[in-house]
């Protein structure tokens, strides 16, 4: 598994929002609930209740500010910057924001801004992972935390042998793809996770853990072919294109490795979720 190339990413994203610009609002249900889960708030009004007071937001990496949507509509007083790379995320970012005057969307780096502000709250999720050295990058979001202020960040989980021994082969292979390349291996994985999921075969249990069926197992286990019955085809197809395109996953040790190189005494983890495709992580910082 190598570090990703910036300017890789950069590009596959942009040619992934491209693709794919209704995801915020088509998966935004579910990742409510998604997020409100693995930061531990649970509900909107958990969520509404941590951000009451909260004066200065940033979401790095908000692709099509999906997040940044939810916590304007939770808190409208709060000034909200939905920051990333990719143009065609902003474009989109901006029109899901229009109704939200406390919401700026901003292209940046989030690994190189060097703004002379803080934030009493960052929100980095999905992204950290995609950067060439995450550790760094958790140290300079951090930087632009204010004393008092809440980092919340993910990163893909490493899954186990079989899985991410596929992973790596595809990813192998995709560095040399085009993006129509694929694209099209994409849409295969997609329709062989649609077909396994329309087998129907539900509960399937294995080695002590019961999946909800045939597909996720396949999924979780083997390697990914991500489908979700309840948005458009493509959409999936998108989340695979952009899986396949490059996606270092960490161990929780290594995350807390990561954590480590923050300055001694200065944080304090309020909260570590693991699941078995990602870990989740909120910390605090005292100084
Ligand atoms: C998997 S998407 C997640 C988007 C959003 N957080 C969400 O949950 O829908 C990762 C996003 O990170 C952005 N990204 C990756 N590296 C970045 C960087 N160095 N600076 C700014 N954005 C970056 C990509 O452009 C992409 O929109």
């Amino acid at each position: 598994m190598t570090a990703p190339d910036k300017q890789h990413t950069f590009d596959v994203f942009d040619e992934k929002w491209r693709r794919a610009r209704t995801w915020a609002i088509a998966t935004e249900a579910d990742y409510r609930k998604w997020y409100l889960t693995r930061y531990g708030y649970e509900t909107p009004d958990g969520l509404a209740a941590f951000l009451k007071g909260r004066r200065r937001i940033l979401e790095a990496g908000c692709g099509q500010a999906r997040d940044s949507k939810m916590f304007a509509e939770l808190n409208p007083h709060a000034e909200i910057i939905a920051m990333d790379q990719s143009p065609q995320a902003l474009e989109v970012a901006a029109e899901n924001l229009k109704p939200f005057p406390n919401c700026q969307v901003v292209r940046e780096d989030i690994t190189t801004f060097d703004w002379d502000t803080s934030f009493d709250f960052i929100s980095c999720d999905q992204v950290l992972h995609h950067t060439p050295d995450p550790a760094a990058t958790l140290k300079q979001l951090f930087s632009h935390l204010m004393p008092g202020g809440v980092l919340n960040f993910f990163v893909c989980r490493k899954k186990g042998a079989a899985r991410d021994l596929a992973d790596d082969a595809i990813m192998e292979w995709a560095k040399k793809a085009s993006y129509d390349q694929l694209w099209a291996f994409a849409e295969e994985v997609t329709r062989f996770g649609k077909a396994l999921h329309g087998l129907g075969i539900a509960d399937v249990s294995f080695n002590g853990v019961v999946y909800p069926d045939l597909q996720r197992l396949v999924h979780n286990l083997l390697f990914r072919c991500w489908y979700n019955p309840n948005i458009d085809f493509q959409l999936s197809v998108s989340s695979n294109f952009d899986w396949f395109s490059g996606n270092p996953r960490f161990n929780a040790e290594e995350v807390r490795d990561m954590i480590a190189t923050l300055p001694e005494g200065s944080y304090e983890v309020t909260r570590f979720y693991e699941d078995d495709a990602s870990i989740s992580v909120s910390l605090t910082r005292f100084r």
